[in-house]
């Protein structure tokens, strides 16, 4: 809140001041560092240079500024100090101004208009076709999906990209083991385990005959070219790949805009090949074409000898599409810490070939998943099968379920919410760029800092507003609020949205986890002292109103996140 109301004078007071100035005057509004002094402060010097004046002047339009505008109600006081106007907030005034914003907002109470314009494209999940889809792409759709919602609360316009790896020359191996020791019916009936025995089964018989990868090269460059059969298989490879990790994305409910991936670009390389040479950036070496990236970088690999491009050829293709079709202001990859590299070499070649979008290239990398300290990619020797570990986490919430409340109705939807939200949540609560350690038994729990146990704050918040009817008109005791430890509550609820432009603007969802997670206990805790239906119909209609606003935050926040919010459990 102190963000919000810091903002809101800097911006009132340099518009009123240029206005009555005549020229531009920038504002500083900073908090004092001896509290004694205020809990704001504007240093009133450089505003007296700008405006040909005495400090006492500027201290004085300032203070009629303040009193003729809404902004007066935060402040208690407002005093002149040297070179500084001091500014006291008023407890009260905080509260009032954060129930305005809820009775004017309602549902979309925190939404701001910070990036109000942006387009920003995030790349985001980008699963390999015809590999199953794991972990790593697991975090990669939980933080992008999460970051489309904080950016879009924040008023940017989000398009969602899932660049799907579809297209290689391992494609060209898949076919030629299809085709050769493939079996139709074994593919259609499990199509991601079958097509990955295929491609371990090539790699095994090209150990022993090399010229195999002859054979699969010319398949991709075949199918580079169009070939109608290859081409033919190819899709039907994308499709039954794509309709498996549908499955991921329904019970996740993360959507895309875009489902252009790799191969989607197979027609737009040259062009990009075509610039990288006519802006002499284009070197052959061995054959192949790579651009120079200088002392610090490997040289990117453009094009191999063969002909054929590669993963980064691809990516300057899609930059570049996405340049022209979506005129975005910010490009977001969301990836593994490990394609550190390749996105360095990216940024790098655009800036070389002179397009300042390089600028707005972010790697929005995150670290690996552990368990008991090891990657977990497999497990008694298998791929782990994502689908199989969200189901395993809503089995765990069925039988906590079954333990805690077994009447409870419609246990199976519920388990299914709590399950894949405390995934969601035990991901996007650790800083993204960490490896963190993946335990279901802990993250289902409803208590500790977890999902479910946010859900459970809300479910408790409902079950005591729902005790009787109550109606979110405003009409309280703000007294009450502006006390401990109701204020407490106030002053984190009118910090959610400034929590959520800045998670937005680093792209950082697990600071709005935690200030969740720190919200909820806030929560906890007053009720573990404070009785809220008391006799006191003015105070209790106070009280219902402060936790009716920590619920609508949490829900809210959840949803950003991903999380589905529940109204019993
Ligand atoms: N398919 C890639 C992988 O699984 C991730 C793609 C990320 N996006 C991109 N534009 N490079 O490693």
């Amino acid at each position: 809140m102190i963000e919000t109301i810091k903002n809101e004078l800097k911006s009132y007071l340099e518009s009123v001041l240029s206005a009555r100035y005549g020229k531009p005057v920038g504002v500083v509004v900073e908090e004092p560092k001896r509290k004694d002094q205020g809990d704001l402060s504007v240093p009133v010097f450089t505003i007296a240079k700008t405006a040909q004046t005495g400090v006492p002047a500027v201290q004085k339009d300032i203070a009629d500024a303040i009193a003729a505008s809404p902004l007066h109600a935060y402040f208690s006081q407002i005093a002149p100090m040297g070179g500084f106007l001091n500014l006291r907030l008023d407890p009260a005034g905080i509260a009032k101004a954060i129930m305005k914003a809820f009775l004017a907002q309602g549902e979309a109470y925190g939404d701001s208009l910070k990036n109000a314009g942006e387009t920003v494209v995030i790349d985001y999940s980008s699963p390999n076709i015809a590999k199953p889809f794991s972990i790593g792409h697991l975090r990669s759709t939980i933080i992008g999906h999460a970051l489309g919602n904080l950016l879009e609360k924040t008023g940017a316009k989000v398009v969602r990209i899932n660049h799907l790896g579809d297209f290689g020359t391992q494609f060209g191996k898949i076919i030629y083991a299809f085709q050769t020791f493939g079996d139709r019916s074994k593919v259609e009936a499990d199509p991601i385990n079958e097509l990955v025995k295929l491609y371990v089964e090539y790699h095994e018989r090209a150990k022993e005959h090399p010229e195999l990868d002859d054979a699969a090269r010319a398949i991709f460059t075949a199918l580079e070219h169009g070939d109608p059969i290859y081409t033919a298989l190819w899709s039907w490879f994308r499709e039954v790949s794509l309709a498996d990790y549908m499955q991921v994305y329904q019970l996740l409910d993360v959507h895309f805009d875009s489902y252009n991936g790799e191969a989607f670009y197979n027609d737009k390389m040259q062009a990009v090949i075509d610039e990288l040479a006519a802006k002499n950036l284009l070197k052959e070496d061995a054959g192949a074409m790579i651009v120079d990236l200088g002392e610090e970088i490997p040289p990117a690999l453009i094009q191999k000898k063969d002909g054929s491009t590669l993963y980064i050829t691809r990516d300057l293709a899609a930059l570049f599409y996405r340049k022209n079709t979506y005129h975005f202001d910010r490009a977001l990859y969301v990836v593994g810490n490990e394609q550190k590299l390749h996105f360095e070499q990216l940024k790098k070649v655009v800036r070389l070939m002179g397009y300042p979008e390089a600028d707005t290239i972010e790697h929005v990398n995150f670290g690996l998943v552990l368990q008991d300290g090891k990657k977990m990619s497999t497990r008694k020797g298998k791929v782990v099968k994502l689908v199989d570990v969200l189901h395993e986490a809503i089995e765990l919430s069925k039988a906590y379920i079954e333990e805690k409340n077994p009447d409870l109705a419609d246990k199976d939807a519920i388990a299914t919410k709590i399950g894949v939200s405390a995934i969601i949540f035990n991901d996007l609560k650790n800083f993204r760029a960490n490896d963190f350690e993946f335990n279901l038994e802990d993250m289902v729990k409803f208590e500790g800092q977890t999902g479910p146990y946010l859900q459970y704050t809300s479910v408790r918040i409902t079950s005591i507003l729902n005790l009787e009817p109550f109606v979110f008109d405003g009409d309280v005791d703000f007294a009450l609020l502006a006390a401990d430890p109701a204020f407490e509550i106030v002053k984190a609820v009118g910090q959610y949205q400034s929590t959520v432009e800045k998670a937005a603007a680093e792209a950082s969802p697990s600071i709005v986890a935690k200030y969740l997670l720190s919200l909820a206990a806030l929560f906890n805790s007053y009720y573990a002292k404070e009785r809220v239906n008391v006799e006191d119909v003015r105070e209790k209609q106070t009280k219902k109103h402060l936790i009716a606003m920590v619920r609508a935050v949490l829900n809210d926040g959840m949803r950003l996140l991903g999380m589905q919010i529940i109204e019993k459990m």
